[in-house]
């Protein structure tokens, strides 16, 4: 079956990779919508779509529309887009936050094409391993979609509304709040005039580890252990960093009620 020609609404960071990954791998790339002039001509550039800056001017026809957009946005656009194209279009968006349901009301052909990955404009993903959830109530779209999720990655997983809701907690957990987390020991160690690369090779460990190992059983450090007075004397110094306190207080208190 051939791949379906598609249309993507968004160039951020998860539409300008998906495109680039869906181009690169086979797809054909109809047209690529940003408000923004610039986004939308060099994300088409390097897939061979027409650029377009309205939403008014979406072509129907695509084989699927992929709509890349903030979450905010997704019901909204949805539903300018009904006003373009015939109902049955298949239409899909990429976020893990955002039931499929919300894109119900417009197109009864819905689903959900969800990289779980972080995505950055200036950093070249490694598609092949990343796991794309893909999901839709009818099945002859989430079998197109489970299709088109093995085209560009050899990890593809059936995940309902439910289950990616909760997933994407998890993801936020190991993700968002870890990378918080070496911003404030950059802002830490840079206060203190000590270069951020001191701390990577941590870094690089601590992830590398749980690749084997439960990430409870290699948790190490003064709230592991139970020394209070090294997380007394942490406290302390975090005094001129009152944010960064009281995350450090939330985290050890968590790390102590995990313990056992
Ligand atoms: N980045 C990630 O790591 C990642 C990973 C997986 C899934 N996702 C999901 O992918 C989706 C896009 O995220 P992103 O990180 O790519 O966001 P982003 O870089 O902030 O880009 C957001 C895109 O949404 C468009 N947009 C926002 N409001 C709009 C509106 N009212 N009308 C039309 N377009 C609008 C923006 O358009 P303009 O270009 O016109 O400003 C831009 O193209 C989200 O649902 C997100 O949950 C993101």
């Amino acid at each position: 079956m051939a791949p379906p020609s598609i249309t993507l609404i968004g160039a951020g960071n998860a539409g300008y990779h998906l495109g680039r990954r869906l181009r690169a791998t086979g797809s054909e790339i109809v047209q690529v919508f940003s408000r923004q002039p610039a986004k939308a001509r060099e994300l088409a550039e390097a897939t061979g779509a027409q650029p377009i800056n309205r939403l008014a001017e979406v072509k129907a026809g695509a084989g699927l529309y992929i709509l890349a957009v903030s979450d905010g946005a997704i019901a909204p656009v949805a539903a300018t887009l009904r006003q373009r194209l015939p109902e049955d279009s298949a239409v899909v968006h990429t976020s893990g936050a955002t039931p499929s349901t919300v894109l119900a009301p417009s197109f009864p052909r819905h689903g959900i094409f969800y990289p779980l990955q972080t995505f950055s404009r200036e950093r070249e993903p490694n598609f092949s391993t990343i796991p794309v959830c893909i999901y839709s109530p009818d099945e002859e779209l989430e079998g197109q979609l489970a299709a088109l999720g093995r085209q560009i990655s050899n990890n593809v997983h059936r995940i309902d509304d439910e289950q990616r809701a909760i997933l994407h907690v998890a993801a936020v957990f190991v993700n968002n709040f870890s990378n918080h987390l070496f911003h404030i020991g950059k802002v830490i160690v840079e206060e203190e005039k000590l270069p951020f690369e001191l701390l990577l090779p941590l870094i690089r460990e601590t992830v590398d580890k749980i690749e084997t190992n439960a990430p409870k059983d290699m948790q190490t450090g003064p709230a592991r252990r139970g020394d209070r007075k090294t997380i007394e004397r942490h406290l302390a110094y975090l005094k001129k960093f009152p944010n960064f306190e009281a995350v450090y207080e939330v985290l050890t208190e968590s790390i102590h009620q995990e313990k056992t």
